[in-house]
C-alpha cells in the first residue's frame, strides 16, 4: 500500500494507493469508514464502469444509506443536463447535507461529480474512486471539477477538494488499452517536467507496465499524484507554475482540436504534442537531441503515437496548427506560452518564442 497526504491550504486529504483494494471488502470498508461522517452514501459512477467495480463497491458500504446513479459513459455527458439529473437524484432520495458522494469512474465521472459534491446543498464530502490511469494520475489530484458547456470544455466548475481520493491498479485491469496508453502519456509527462529519476524507472519498466503489473503501478501512481500535488499546492488558482503540466498540451490541444474530438484521446494528442515540444525544446532551450530521442522511444515502447497519422496528415497543415494555437493572434501581444525542457526534471514556461520556430518545429512532424 502507498499513501500520500495531500497537503493544501485550507485542508489535506489522503491519496491512498492499493493494488487489489476494491476486492478487499474488508479493507475496503474500514478505509472509507474512516472518512465517511453520516449514514447516507451517494455514488455516482457510469453504465461502463457500475457493472465492473459497483458491487465490490457496495459490499463495503453495508449498514449505509447507500443510492447508485448511472449515468451515460463519455465525455458527451459530462454537462448541466446529468448535473441536473444528479441532484433531481440527490434530493429524491433525500441525501442532506452531510451526505457523502462517491465518483466511481474516470475523469468524466469525477469531473462531474466533484463539480456536484461542491454545490449540492453548498458543498458536501466527496470521496473519489478513480478507474481509469489518467483520472489515477491527473484528474483526481488538484481540486478541478467541471462540466462542459456547448461553447467550450469544463467552462463551468469549482475548486473543490475530495476528502479522500483510493486508487486501486487492478481497476485498470479492464481498462481498453488506448485508454491505458492515454494515461501512460501523462506519467511519462510527469518524469519530463519534474522528475529523471521517474522517466528511467519508466524506461527500465516498460514491460511491467504495459503487463500492468500492480506492484510497479503503484509506485508510479504515487509518484505522479506527488509531483502534481506539489505543483499544484504552490499554486493552487493556476497562476504560474501549475502551467507546467501543460508541458506538451499547447501542440497537443491544438491537435485534438483539429482532427476533431474522437479521433485522438487526450493523452495521444498529448503524446505527439510533447514530440513538438522536445522539439521546441531542443531549438530553445537546448534539450539534447538524445534527450528527444528518448522521449519518442519510451513513448512508442508504451504505445503511444509519436507522429501525425495519415488521416491527421491530411487535415493538419502547418498553418492550421498555428492558427489552432492562436499564435497568430497572441503572439502580437506576446501572450502565447510554451513549456520548454532544457533537461528533463528542468522546464520553463516561455512567452518569448517566435512563430518562425515553431512553424519549423511543426513542420518536422510532416
Ligand atoms: N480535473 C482535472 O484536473 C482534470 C485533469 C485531466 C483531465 N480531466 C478530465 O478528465 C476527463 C477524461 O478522463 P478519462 O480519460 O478518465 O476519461 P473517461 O472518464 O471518459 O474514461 C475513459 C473510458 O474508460 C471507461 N472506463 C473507466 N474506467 C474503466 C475501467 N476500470 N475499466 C474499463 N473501462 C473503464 C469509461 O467509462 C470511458 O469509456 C475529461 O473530461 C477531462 O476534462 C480533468
Ligand atoms: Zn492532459
Amino acid at each position: 500500500m502507498q499513501e500520500l497526504i495531500v497537503e493544501i491550504p485550507e485542508r489535506s486529504y489522503p491519496i491512498i494507493v492499493v493494488d487489489g483494494l476494491l476486492a478487499n471488502a474488508q479493507a475496503l470498508r474500514a478505509r472509507l469508514r474512516a472518512c465517511i461522517q453520516g449514514n447516507q452514501v451517494a455514488i455516482v459512477t457510469n453504465d461502463v464502469v457500475g457493472p465492473l467495480y459497483l458491487e465490490q463497491l457496495m459490499a463495503a458500504l453495508d449498514g449505509l444509506q447507500v443510492d447508485v446513479m448511472h449515468m451515460r459513459d463519455g465525455e458527451a455527458a459530462k454537462n448541466l443536463a446529468t448535473y441536473e439529473q444528479v441532484m433531481d437524484f440527490l434530493l429524491a432520495a433525500r441525501h442532506n447535507r452531510s451526505t457523502c458522494l462517491i465518483a466511481l469512474g474516470g475523469g468524466v465521472v469525477g469531473d462531474l461529480c466533484g463539480f456536484v459534491a461542491a454545490t449540492f446543498q453548498r458543498g458536501v464530502d466527496f470521496i473519489q474512486i478513480p478507474t481509469t490511469l489518467l483520472a489515477q494520475v491527473d484528474s483526481s489530484v488538484g481540486g478541478k471539477t467541471a462540466v462542459n458547456h456547448p461553447q467550450g470544455k469544463n467552462m463551468i466548475g469549482a475548486f473543490y477538494q475530495p476528502v479522500a481520493v483510493f486508487a486501486d491498479p487492478a481497476t485498470l485491469s479492464t481498462l481498453p488499452p488506448r485508454e491505458y496508453a492515454a494515461g501512460l502519456a501523462e506519467v511519462v509527462k510527469y518524469g519530463v517536467i519534474e522528475d529523471p529519476d521517474l522517466f528511467v524507472f519508466l524506461e527500465n519498466h516498460c514491460d511491467a507496465l504495459l503487463a500492468k503489473d500492480g506492484e510497479v503501478l503503484s509506485q508510479v501512481i504515487v509518484r505522479c499524484c506527488a509531483i502534481k500535488a506539489a505543483v499544484v499546492s504552490a499554486d493552487e488558482r493556476e497562476s504560474g507554475r501549475r502551467a507546467i503540466l501543460n508541458f506538451g498540451h499547447t501542440f497537443g490541444h491544438a491537435i485534438e482540436k483539429l482532427c476533431g474530438y474522437g479521433h485522438w484521446l487526450h493523452g495521444e494528442a498529448v503524446a505527439i504534442g510533447m514530440v513538438m515540444a522536445a522539439r521546441l525544446s531542443q531549438q530553445t532551450a537546448g534539450l539534447t537531441a538524445e534527450s528527444v530521442d528518448r522521449l519518442i522511444n519510451l513513448l512508442s515502447k508504451l504505445g503511444l503515437p509519436t507522429e501525425l497519422d495519415s488521416r491527421s496528415l491530411e487535415i493538419i497543415t502547418v498553418d492550421a496548427m498555428i492558427d489552432a494555437m492562436g499564435l497568430d493572434k497572441k503572439v502580437l501581444d506576446g501572450r502565447l506560452r510554451f513549456v520548454v525542457a532544457s533537461e528533463f526534471g528542468n522546464v520553463a514556461v516561455r512567452d518569448d518564442i517566435d512563430e518562425a520556430t515553431v512553424r519549423v518545429v511543426v513542420d518536422q512532424c510532416y
